[in-house]
Order: C-alpha cells, then sequence, then structure tokens
C-alpha cells in the first residue's frame, strides 16, 4: 500500500475527494499524513475530522531551502512514497523535488501548458479560450512545467465568470486527481522523455 502525503493551504476539497476514494476503495493507497504551511487552512480540520495525522510547518518569512528541507525531513519520517499537492501555494525548490523525484504530483485548474501560474480561471476568460480544464502533472523544478498525467477539458461559456468556471473545472479536478493517483500507484505509467506513457 504506498503512502501519500497531502500538502494544502486551502479549502482540501481536492484532499476529500483523494480521501473519498480510498475509503470507497478505489484508490489503493493511504494518506500518512496531511501539511499545511497555513494553521488556518480549512482543508486541515477536514482531515482531522477523517481521523487523519495533520502538521503544520508555517512558511511565513523562512527561506526557500530551510523550509524545504523541514518539508523533506518530515515526509521521510513519515515514509511517504507520494506526495500530493493539492492547493499549495509555496512553490517548491529545486532541494525538496530533487528528494522525491517523480514522486510529487500537483493539479492545476488549466489545460496546460496554457495559463501556469496563479489565477488560472481568470488568464483563460480574459484569453477568451473556448474550452479550459484541469492538469494532473509531475512536478518538476518550473511552476506548472512537469509531465502531464491526466487532463480534463470542459467548456467556457459566454456567460462565465471566474466562479462559474473555476466550478465547472474543479468538479472534473475532484474525478482527475484521484484517477491519475492511481496510475501511479498502481505503476500503469512509465516515462518517455517529458511524456507519460502506459505500460500495459
Ligand atoms: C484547485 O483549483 C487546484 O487546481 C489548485 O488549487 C485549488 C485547490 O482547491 N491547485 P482545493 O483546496 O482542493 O479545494
Amino acid at each position: 500500500m504506498k503512502r501519500l502525503a497531502i500538502l494544502l493551504s486551502g479549502r482540501g476539497s481536492n484532499f476529500e475527494a483523494i480521501a473519498d476514494s480510498i475509503k470507497r476503495g478505489r484508490l489503493p493507497a493511504r494518506i500518512e499524513v496531511v501539511v499545511s504551511n497555513l494553521a488556518s487552512a480549512p482543508g486541515l480540520d477536514k482531515a482531522r475530522r477523517r481521523g487523519l495525522k495533520t502538521l503544520v510547518i508555517p512558511s511565513r518569512g523562512v527561506p526557500r531551502e530551510d523550509y524545504d528541507r523541514s518539508l523533506v525531513y518530515e515526509l521521510k519520517r513519515h515514509r511517504v512514497d507520494l506526495v500530493c499537492l493539492a492547493g499549495f501555494m509555496r512553490i517548491l525548490g529545486p532541494l525538496f523535488v530533487r528528494a522525491f523525484p517523480n514522486r510529487i504530483l500537483n493539479i492545476h485548474p488549466s489545460l496546460l501548458p496554457a495559463f501556469p501560474g496563479l489565477n488560472s480561471q481568470r488568464q483563460a476568460l480574459e484569453y477568451g479560450v473556448q474550452f479550459s480544464g484541469c492538469t494532473v502533472h509531475l512536478v518538476d523544478e518550473g511552476v506548472d512545467s512537469g509531465p502531464i498525467l491526466l487532463q480534463a477539458a470542459v467548456p467556457v461559456l459566454e456567460s462565465d465568470d471566474e466562479e462559474s468556471l473555476a466550478a465547472r473545472i474543479l468538479a472534473e479536478e475532484h474525478r482527475l486527481y484521484p484517477q491519475a493517483i492511481g496510475m501511479l500507484v498502481r505503476g500503469e505509467v512509465r516515462l518517455e522523455g517529458r511524456r507519460v506513457v502506459r505500460r500495459f
């Protein structure tokens, strides 16, 4: 059984989708620890209510390398196999990425490589694309630039504002993230360069 860490800074709806998928027996993994850089993250309460171990590692004013080092220390101590970023609002540096090579996943609310970084839904609306969506990818040393595991598209409607588009994308995120984690923990995929291909 693979051991997951979830890193979050906010409401934690993707964390809940992952935890639900495990509970329903659809994902052969266990959540070892839920970590946040913010003590006030609502996702932490949701994790506690599910009886999961939580950890706050405050990031405010902490230099990136020092922060990465504390995070690596804690995750290694919990013998974590896979790190799932789920709305974790702190960029991780090379020290962290190299400690878990191809073992860190992120979910991003756009069809990468379009609209990386913050406010992707607003970027999509302002650009005028007719489709957007979400991407689950492996984390490399860039921002939202690692190999793509899964993507899902949704239409952008004329009547959309940031909120309605974000909600449509979020529904897909909750379906996609557990599915992508499943592909990794079952060993169904391998990397060819930056392409993720099926083993069987
Ligand atoms: C999601 O939109 C995700 O794509 C982005 O941050 C948001 C997290 O939402 N990385 P939640 O905390 O999982 O509800």
